[in-house]
């Protein structure tokens, strides 16, 4: 008789259990289903598709790609995958300015699964360092609040905005040559920045339709999704899809935000100018926006907004659970105490906001959910620093006690695979950037010394503009 009680509480336990854990799940697969959408799953299940892990993100500028980033880190460091991470020498971004290539990659952090700091886009390179299934991803953002967004958040480190006077983003706009030198230091945050982040010709003239209209093709060509900042939760509902993910791994909080008031709105007249000096990312946008809303379309307008909605729940959820009563405390970065959570800021009148634990963060949370909401906060600098060291630890694990005959067969292709000065560049001595690597890499990291052009050879002439091999004089 007692037996069967216990037997009873034992079933009615992990019934409740159970629920506790896959309710809101459930919900969400039943709700999906009812729709007639793409299942939504929550674990896997034998026959399912796996989630799909070799991933380049492109991370473009001011176009909530920090989110991302962060998004991007959790999932490999939940799924034990490796993400290239950039030298020390190179800042936390792949010496961007300069062209990628795979010697700006740590040697701890090969064979990669992910890559997704900021470097200027170099299809060959990468084709030769990732695995060859790996889907490429970027993130775009309307020219004329992006532009605005760079101009306030670069005004101090780029000199053809700061030869403006009073600051002025009209009296840029007016004359923007007086102010703009295209072969400067820093001069891609000005003009084209997306186009240059993706590897084009930020100076080709507007008339040269032929150059926009092939870039564009190339683009769309490379990358199998081509996210919007503007329609960024409707943006990750197709990453989701794509990548054969869960909702729960597209979770996020925003990252790398301004606050409210170095924020200013745009007089008539400015968009449609901001668009004109910036025509090929105008461009890049209108298209790629365009065929975001068909593939939208092509999943159902209801199924994207159920799964919208669903994902907003969830993360509100994931808050509550965090930090407790509502939100975390947002605070502009100076207010920050703990350093980890620091963003880094461009200095000037911006103020970039982060994001604070709460006082009594500790109690009642497990050591592991802690850590799951302290990522979920951390800037990108901080959290690229944390992962380099955990995957230098595993590194060393794995391949130190090893001799070199012994090695991982995957490492030793890698070796062969990868251009010989990659495996000794720790002992050269470290360029002139490396007393940068603080900063927002772009800043002061930008320049070095060594010549980019003669270590970017094997790229497609297509994504190549010729101003990148003037950048480094
Ligand atoms: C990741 O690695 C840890 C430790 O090696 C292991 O316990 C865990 O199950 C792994 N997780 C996945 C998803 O492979
Ligand atoms: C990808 O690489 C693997 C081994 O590295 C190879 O067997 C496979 O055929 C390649 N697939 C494609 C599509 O090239
Ligand atoms: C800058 O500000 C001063 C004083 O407010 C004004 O006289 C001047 O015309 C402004 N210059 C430009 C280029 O807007
Ligand atoms: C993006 O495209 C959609 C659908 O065509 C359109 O409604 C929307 O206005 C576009 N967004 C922007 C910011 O241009
Ligand atoms: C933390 O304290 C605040 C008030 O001081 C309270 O509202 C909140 O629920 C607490 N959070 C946790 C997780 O205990």
């Amino acid at each position: 008789m007692w037996q069967k009680k216990i037997f009873l509480i034992v079933i009615a336990v992990s019934t409740v259990s159970l629920l506790l854990h896959h309710g809101g799940h459930w919900s969400w697969t039943m709700e999906a289903f009812n729709l007639g959408c793409p299942a939504l799953r929550s674990h896997p299940f034998p026959g399912l598709k796996p989630k799909h892990h070799n991933v380049v993100f492109l991370k473009t500028h001011k176009t909530a790609s920090s989110t991302m980033q962060n998004l991007l880190f959790r999932f490999a460091e939940r799924n034990n995958l490796t993400v290239a991470l950039p030298i020390q020498a190179c800042g936390h971004q792949f010496c961007y300015a300069r062209t990628f290539t795979s010697h700006f990659v740590h040697p701890h952090t090969l064979p990669p699964n992910i890559i997704t700091n900021h470097m200027r886009f170099n299809k060959a390179e990468l084709q030769r360092l990732m695995p060859n299934d790996t889907i490429y991803i970027t993130i775009l953002r309307e020219p004329s609040s992006m532009f605005e967004s760079l101009f306030s958040y670069y005004n101090q480190y780029c000199q053809s905005f700061k030869r403006v006077p009073n600051g002025s983003l009209e009296a840029f706009l007016r004359e923007p040559w007086r102010y703009y030198r295209p072969d400067e230091k820093d001069s891609m945050y000005a003009r084209n920045t997306l186009t240059f982040d993706l590897g084009g010709d930020k100076d080709r003239p507007a008339t040269d339709v032929m150059y926009a209209r092939a870039f564009v093709a190339e683009v769309d060509r490379v990358f199998s999704l081509v996210m919007i900042a503007e329609y960024f939760d409707e943006s990750l509902v197709l990453l989701r899809h794509l990548l054969s993910w869960d909702l729960d791994d597209i979770l996020y909080l925003k990252l790398n935000m301004r606050t409210q008031s170095s924020k200013r709105s745009l007089t008539p007249g400015l968009p449609a100018k901001i668009r004109a000096w910036n025509s090929l990312d105008a461009r890049l946008y209108d298209h790629f926006n365009a065929s975001l809303w068909h593939q939208l379309s092509a999943l159902g307008t209801d199924c994207v907004a159920r799964e919208v909605r669903l994902l907003r729940q969830a993360q509100e959820r994931l808050m509550r659970s965090c930090f407790g009563g509502g939100m975390p405390l947002l605070r502009s970065a100076a207010q920050i105490k703990n350093k980890d959570l620091r963003p880094w800021q461009p200095g000037g009148k911006v103020d970039i906001v982060g994001y604070e634990l709460p006082v009594n963060f500790s109690r009642g949370v497990s050591s592991q959910a802690q850590e799951l909401c302290l990522k979920l906060i951390m800037p990108e600098v901080q959290y690229t620093r944390v992962l380099l060291r955990s995957q230098s630890l595993r590194y060393r694990r794995v391949y130190q006690l090893r001799t070199p005959r012994q090695s991982h067969p995957a490492q030793q292709a890698i070796r062969t695979a990868l251009p010989r000065n990659l495996q000794v560049h720790r002992s050269q001595p470290p360029p002139a950037a490396a007393s940068a690597a603080q900063g927002p890499a772009s800043g002061s990291a930008s320049t070095s010394t060594s010549n980019p052009a003669a270590e970017t050879q094997g790229q497609t002439t297509k994504l190549e503009p010729k101003s990148s091999q003037t950048q480094a004089t």
